[in-house]
């Protein structure tokens, strides 16, 4: 018995920022943004809210898999950037799409969260505990930088996206999962601020050694997708799809060329949505699910990692 993905969805705010546009509130260009990150516009959020964002990603990874709310065992989300610090986001999206057998909560694994959440859904299908869940990661990151500061300010994004999974014969073939706390300086954002009578923090924002981050993520990546290769006796060649964090096409093309594998092999849409951490996968697989570039027995590799540091990859056949 294993974890299958059965429907997917998404749900990206309305309002595009382009990288010209942020040439106006920050010294930047999109000729420097985009040659380093691949990034050209992102979505900000006006009036919508993570919470509202990933109940409208589950309906429709619901509809996608012909599946009722109410058929659901647990919703895991996976998100830094909650709405409320409680209810957790899992709790508000039981209530707004009538999941009523469910139970929800939220994990934090940044970039790696989604990744991270199919993991945790598949231990409980291993355990026989559930049968049906509901893996969400939805992030609002705009409100999480530091608009003033244009080494982080350019990179994120806001979005969810679902994925409806069940108990299966076929689907998850094999995972590693990592975290170095150790490591964890190199990319951080701290809590709203304390104000008790014992001491005042002042608020941060997401801060980024950007050098680092890259070198992890690049040294790292391919590490790992090889590891769960050897697991399950695959060869790179039999992966359809290598679908990776959107963090940045550098990282990408450079986990490409370290592993031998074709760049056409690891579809991008950071173009269009900047990095959105633990809704980058959801949102991808959305998008090659409704584009029709799935088709059942793929072989595919998702691959996060991020703040933590987290990384992992799990080998999944559609
Ligand atoms: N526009 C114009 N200039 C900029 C900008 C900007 N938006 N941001 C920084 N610069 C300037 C810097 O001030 C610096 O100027 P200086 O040389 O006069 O001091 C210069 O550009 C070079 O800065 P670096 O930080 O060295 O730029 P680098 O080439 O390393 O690129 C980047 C920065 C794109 C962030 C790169 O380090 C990177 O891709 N890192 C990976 C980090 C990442 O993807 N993080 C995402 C979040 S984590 C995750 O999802 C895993």
């Amino acid at each position: 018995m294993t974890t299958r993905i059965i429907g997917t969805g998404s749900c990206l705010p309305a309002q595009v920022i382009s990288n010209d546009q942020l040439a106006q509130w920050v010294d930047t260009s999109d000729e420097w943004i985009s040659s380093r990150t691949g990034i050209r516009n992102r979505r900000i959020v006006k009036d919508e809210t993570g919470a509202w964002m990933a109940s409208q990603a589950a309906k429709k990874a619901l509809e996608n898999a012909n599946t009722d709310a109410e058929e659901i065992d647990l919703i895991v989300v996976a998100t830094c950037s909650n709405d409320m610090q409680f209810p957790s986001t899992a709790c508000q999206v039981q209530e707004a799409i009538g999941a009523r057998h469910a139970v929800a909560f939220d994990i934090s694994a940044a970039c790696s969260g989604f990744l991270f959440g199919i993991n945790t859904v598949h231990a409980y299908f291993s355990a026989g505990i559930y049968k049906k869940a509901l893996v969400i990661g939805t992030e609002v990151l705009s409100k999480l930088v530091d608009w003033t500061d244009r080494s982080t300010c350019v990179l994120f994004g806001d979005g969810a996206g679902a994925a409806v999974v069940e108990a299966a014969e076929t689907g998850l073939e094999g995972f590693v999962q990592y975290s170095d706390g150790s490591k964890g300086n190199v990319l951080t954002c701290s809590s709203r601020k304390i104000q008790n009578p014992l001491q005042e923090t002042t608020e941060d924002y997401i801060r980024m050694n950007g050098q680092e981050v890259f070198k992890f993520a690049v040294k790292k990546v391919p590490e790992c997708i090889l590891q769960v290769l050897e697991q399950t006796g695959t060869k790179k060649e039999d992966i359809r799809w290598y679908v990776l964090h959107q963090a940045n096409s550098r990282i990408i093309q450079s986990a490409a060329k370290r592993l031998g594998v074709p760049e056409e092999k690891f579809p991008m849409n950071m173009e269009k949505y900047g990095n959105t951490s633990a809704a980058s996968i959801p949102v991808l697989l959305d998008e090659m699910n409704r584009n029709g570039m799935l088709t059942r027995g793929d072989r595919l590799i998702l691959s996060g990692f991020g703040a933590g540091l987290t990384w992992g990859a799990a080998q999944i056949v559609w």
